[in-house]
Formats: structure tokens, sequence, C-alpha cells
């Protein structure tokens, strides 16, 4: 690639969050002037040396940083960092390298990677990337528990029976089935987004808002959940199926996948905290590829009103209630929204279930940033908040190795689903033993 076509590249997908006022293309003008593309080996020290070279010419004498940022894949990090850290880090300001995942494939392999990587950077110059921690929602969480009165006080297993972690997305692999057969749902999104979120849903309040501190309370979190049971996680893999006269590929359709795979496209899971706060309260997750629609989802169901007057006849009519349920919709459409029994105006004495809804995009008028884009600032920035220290990440490698190995060892069959579809039946079955319904029905 040329610079120039770099920059038409970046220029497509550019967006400006200055002042109205300002010149918005004049500045995206003076950005894409300072992007250019440069080529290389990933394991080339003289590759890095000529990276350098070039760095240097840019930034003609004045006090740089770097922040490497490694979007590539796993078996070449260490190469890649070794060749940056020794031939073209900073030598005037600081070097920091983002790392995407899969930070490994289980324990083993995780705590080999940053082991290797501790042999060239800092623990506080590697940035672990965990995207959906940059969603607006997902930052809210805090936002909402810790600043609101209302919420705090309920936050535990007294008022809550179950809280449900949904991820879906309506197409399959469709090509990048070569990444994902290795990993599989429970590594690809469980084992890193889900259980992030869950961490930051269910951890005590952090002593500040720095990261060290909001970390701290994540780790406790991730180190007391109970061992994953096997006959509390459900598989799936989506088949191929016809609808109005379109087919849908099943996943082992897809090139890149060998044709017996038994990786899961789909998992559901129930977990567990092991601490005063959240004895014996299920933690559902749900995680699936070509489901029926695209969403990220938290909900909170709380439990029935003890001795609620209106459970009782009224009037010869038994009021039927629902559960209150407090949903945050990370994606799309952000909301929050919270389902309350209300009467229906009238005479006569009839409930029905209404939502106390704020809906983003009729609140606030401003765009929401990709996660990405506050995720890079914060790492030009220093702030750790938002990204995995080692230590989490071993925890949350702990949480979930066993269970792999016991799926993977077993050779699990997973149960098939129809592209499209809500998923196997048997993540119902999995909710009803706990006594819970899952909410996006
Ligand atoms: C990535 C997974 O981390 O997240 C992908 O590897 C998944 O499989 C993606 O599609 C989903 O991210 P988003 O932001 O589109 O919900």
């Amino acid at each position: 690639m040329t610079d120039g076509e770099l920059r038409h590249m970046v220029s497509k997908t550019l967006t400006c969050r200055i002042d109205k006022r300002a010149n918005c293309s004049e500045k995206m003008e003076e950005f894409l002037k300072r992007c250019f593309y440069h080529t290389g080996q990933y394991d080339s020290q003289e590759h890095f040396v000529a990276l350098d070279k070039k760095l240097k010419e840019h930034e003609g004498g004045r006090l740089s940083n770097r922040l490497f940022y490694l979007s590539i894949p796993p078996n070449i990090f260490v190469d890649a960092v070794k060749c940056a850290s020794s031939s073209a880090s900073s030598l005037s300001g600081w070097t920091r390298v983002i790392v995407e995942k899969p930070f490994g494939r289980d324990s083993k392999t995780s705590a080999a990677l940053t082991n290797s990587l501790k042999h060239y950077l800092e623990e506080d110059q590697i940035f672990r990337i965990d995207h959906y921690l940059g969603k607006e929602l997902v930052e809210n969480l805090s936002v909402l528990r810790f600043s609101n009165l209302i919420f705090e006080p309920l936050w535990s297993r007294q008022y809550i029976q179950n809280v449900q972690f949904i991820f879906s997305e309506d197409f399959g692999t469709e090509g990048r089935g070569g990444y994902f057969n290795h990993y599989g749902i429970i590594r690809d999104i469980m084992q890193n987004h889900l259980l992030q979120i869950l961490a930051l849903f269910a951890m005590e309040t952090p002593v500040s808002l720095d990261a060290e501190d909001i970390r701290n309370e994540k780790v406790k979190v991730l180190r007391s959940m109970r061992p994953i049971q096997l006959e509390d996680v459900v598989i799936g893999q989506y088949k191929g199926t016809a609808k109005g006269g379109v087919t849908y590929p099943g996943y082992t359709d897809d090139t890149t996948v060998p044709k017996d795979s038994l990786t899961p496209t789909f998992a559901a899971a129930a977990l567990f905290i092991d601490n005063s706060r959240w004895d014996g309260v299920p933690f559902l997750m749900k995680a699936g590829k070509a489901l029926h629609t695209r969403s990220a989802e938290i909900r909170v169901q709380f439990r029935h009103v003890p001795g609620n007057l209106y459970n009782r006849n009224y009037g010869g009519t038994n009021l039927d209630q629902t559960t209150n349920e407090l949903v945050i919709r990370v994606q799309p459409d952000e909301g929050i929204y919270l389902k309350i029994n209300n009467k229906v105006p009238g005479l006569g004495m009839r409930l029905d279930q209404s939502h106390l809804n704020l809906l983003y995009s009729a609140r606030y008028s401003k765009e929401i940033p990709d996660a990405y884009e506050r995720l890079l600032l914060d790492a030009i920035e220093g702030e750790r908040r938002l990204f995995i220290r080692s230590d989490e990440l071993d925890a949350a490698w702990a949480l979930f190795t066993p269970l792999l190995k016991e799926v993977e060892e077993k050779k699990m069959i997973p149960e098939l689903y129809p592209y499209g579809s809500r998923g196997p039946v048997g993540a119902h079955y999995l909710a009803a033993k706990h006594n819970v319904q899952w909410g996006d029905l």
C-alpha cells in the first residue's frame, strides 16, 4: 500500500468529535497527513530498525511516545514485541503495547504468553484490550450502580434472583472459521467479554475510581467464583437451514472449518459467586453466533414481592404480575429500562407490565463513540482502568480452563440449532434447572 492508499482507507471511517463550529475536514486532513504506511516482517530486527529510523525522521528529535497496537495473529505476538522493544522503542518517552485477544487458549498458554511478554516489557507497558469494556453501557454500569442510591442497596442476593449476560450475533463465522474453530464461543466471548462484564457487575465498591482499585475488586470477584460444572453448561453448533427461499450455511459448511468440528458456536452456562453478597444467585451466560438477532445485554431479575397484595384474588380476578427486571442493553439501540408492574388506567383494577425507559438515541443527541475509540485514547493517556491486568487474566483462565478441558477431552457433542434460530433448547432446560427464565424471549 502507498501512504495515499492507507490515508484513503482511513479517511473512509474517520470520525471527528471536535466542536461542531471548528473545521472538521481541516482537522481530518491534518490527521491523515500524519499517517504513513510501512511494511516489514514481524520477526525481523532489521525491519524494525528501519521502522525506528522512519519514525525518528517524523519525530524530528521531539520527545516522542510510541504505542504499538498488535492486532495480529497470536503466534507472532512475542516476535513482534521482541523486535519492537529492542529496535523500535522510544528513547525519550514511553513505549506501550496494546495486545488483542486471544491471550492464550488456557491457563498454561496464557501464562506462557505473559512470561514471554515480560522478557521484553514491564506490566505497565502492556495494555490487554477487551473491547467490551470500552462500550458505553458497560462503562455506565458502575455509574448506574454507585451513583444512584436506588440501585446499590438492591444489588445482592437479598433482592436479585438471577443475572443474565447475553450475547448474540445474527451471522456465523463466514470465512473466519480458521481462527474461530481453534477457540470456540466459550473462549471467544464468555471467558473475556461476558466474564469482564460480570466482574464489573458483581464487584464490591472500589476504594476509588483508580485503575488498580477497580481491578483489585474485579479480581476478587473472579477468584470467588465457584468452579463451573459440566452439567451447568450447554453447548451448541449451528446447522444449515433454508428459510423463505434462502439457504443459510451450517458452521461446518464454512470452508475454513473441518467437517467433523465439535467447536461450539453457542454456549450457555450457570455460574456462581461464592461470597456473602451473591451466595446462591445464578449468573447465567449465553453467547452464540448465527442466532436470530444481534444484541448484547445484561438482565437483572429481581425477586418477587413477598406477601404481594396483588397476587391475591382481587375481586375475583387474579392479577398477573411480572418480575421486576432491569435491562441494560449494550447494543444495538443502547438503553436501560426497568420493567415494573403498573395499574392500567381506568376504573377497574388491572395490572400491566410497563417499562421505565431510557433510550439513549432519544435522550442524547450525541453519537456514541466506538469502543475502540475510547480504548485507544485511554492507552495513549495511560489510563488502565478498562484494560485487563495479568492477575485478572489468570483468574479468568483459572475459571474456564478446567471446563474447556473437560468439554474437549470428553469430546462433548454440541446440540445443533438452525442458523437464525434462538439456539439450542438445552439452554432453556439449563435456566429452568436454576429456576430462571431467559429474559430475552
Ligand atoms: C470479538 C469476537 O471479540 O467480538 C468476535 O472475536 C465477535 O467473534 C466480536 O464477533 C463482537 O464484537 P461486537 O463489538 O461487534 O459486538
